[in-house]
């Protein structure tokens, strides 16, 4: 079990959390800061670690403006789920040949839509997608998606929803060449905050496989793997860092390709954004069920409707910061509205010192990512969670 005692500097640099402390001082909670210097060096990091893959932002981790913009400036691609993310890249002055259509569930006008826009790169997972891009979108790369294993590695699973078995994916490919369609490449997505490294490995193993029985069987030749997302944030259960991601990662490429290494796509959300976001919010109430109750229970202004949907089953553990210190003792801590789902962590109880009071700040560390995009609009009224951008390609330096 981890150490519920956050420390400001397992997760921050000193200057980039003053810089979100002094900008969040006095104002009005809840809200997420995000600092775009650690967005770029996350950015930076991750090219440094592969410098032969080509960096597809998955926007739907974030899709503030001065993020895409960041990214866009810094020569990132965007991995696009919907027509609203697309035009949102577009309007920012992306060209459509840095955006891939990634989402494998989407509707004949959309992909039209795309299209029209002038994308060229589409996934799929099936025949009946397949079919609606070759009608809709003629000619372009289309690329499959393979299942993955390893959700229970994974404290975000995206397994069982997307993707196909090993041998469809091989008839998808076929069958995208006699549509007319180029087969480009095969992709997968480990898990979102993949622990297991090895999830990789056997992924990749799968894709050589296509690779080799399409060369050699039917003399197609496939160009791309997209090794989609999975890469690691820092919450409170630790992962290895991206170096230690990075080299093995490489090491499982080389080992099954060699010198004929394909053209290489990543699609980072969580990894390049979430350390960058503190999410700050106010505790509203703080109470005991019974009188000689072991726990508290701590009420705050944020919950799993207003951008804390992650802790569902309480698979991600955002570290919890406060000022105070002191004696510590359990709390359950649940959010402000009138559902009574809305319980972020009860099962594991993290510790707060007994001095918080009513009015209290806590500091949600590493809530850069899927927070804001997923905040519902008007649950009890409550107004979506604010996003406020600090840093590199912003005035508020
Ligand atoms: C197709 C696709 N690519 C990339 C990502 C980003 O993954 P992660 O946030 O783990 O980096 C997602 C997340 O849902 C996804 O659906």
């Amino acid at each position: 079990m981890q150490s519920d005692t956050v420390l400001i500097e397992d997760y921050y640099n000193s200057e980039d959390f003053a810089a979100i402390k002094n900008f969040a001082d006095g104002k009005e909670t809840p809200f997420v800061v995000i600092n775009n210097n650690i967005i770029l060096h996350h950015y930076n990091e991750l090219t440094d670690n592969f410098p032969y893959a080509k960096i597809y932002y998955a926007i739907k981790a974030n899709p503030g403006n001065e993020i895409l913009s960041l990214l866009r400036d810094r020569g990132s691609n965007f991995d696009v789920a919907s027509i609203y993310e697309l035009d949102k890249v577009l309007n920012l002055g992306v060209s459509p040949d840095r955006c891939s259509y990634g989402n494998t569930i989407k509707k004949r006008k959309d992909i039209r839509y795309f299209y029209e826009k002038g994308v060229r790169l589409f996934v799929s997972d099936s025949e009946a997608d397949l079919r609606n891009i070759a009608r809709e979108a003629p000619g372009v790369k289309v690329y499959i998606r393979l299942l993955t294993e390893g959700s229970h590695t994974a404290d975000w699973p995206l397994s069982r929803k997307f993707g196909c078995q090993t041998d469809m994916a091989v008839e998808l490919l076929l069958l995208a060449k006699e549509l007319g369609l180029v087969p480009y490449g095969v992709s997968f997505h480990v898990g979102s905050q993949q622990r297991d490294i090895g999830a990789w490995d056997a992924a990749i193993d799968k894709v050589k496989a296509i690779f080799d029985w399409l060369r050699d069987e039917c003399d197609i030749r496939l160009k791309m793997i997209n090794m989609g997302g999975g890469f690691p944030a820092n919450y409170l259960n630790r992962t290895n860092d991206l170096a230690t991601y990075a080299k093995e990662i490489t090491h499982y490429l080389e080992d099954d390709f060699g010198d004929d290494m394909p053209e290489i796509i990543l699609e980072p959300g969580r990894s390049l954004c979430s350390n960058a976001g503190v999410l700050v919010s106010e505790i509203v109430l703080i109470s005991r069920k019974t009188a000689t109750s072991l726990h508290r229970w701590v009420y705050t202004d944020v919950g799993m409707f207003s951008g804390l949907i992650e802790t569902l089953g309480e698979a991600i553990k955002y570290p919890i910061f406060v000022e105070k210190s002191g004696e510590r003792e359990e709390c359950v801590i649940a959010g402000p509205t009138c559902d009574s789902a809305d319980i972020m962590y009860e099962d594991h109880k993290y510790e707060l010192p007994l001095s918080i009071e009513i009015g209290d700040r806590l500091y949600w560390f590493s809530t850069g990512a899927y927070t804001t995009s997923y905040s519902a609009v008007e649950f009890n009224g409550f107004p979506p969670l604010k996003q406020y951008v600090i840093g590199a390609g912003t005035d508020q330096a």
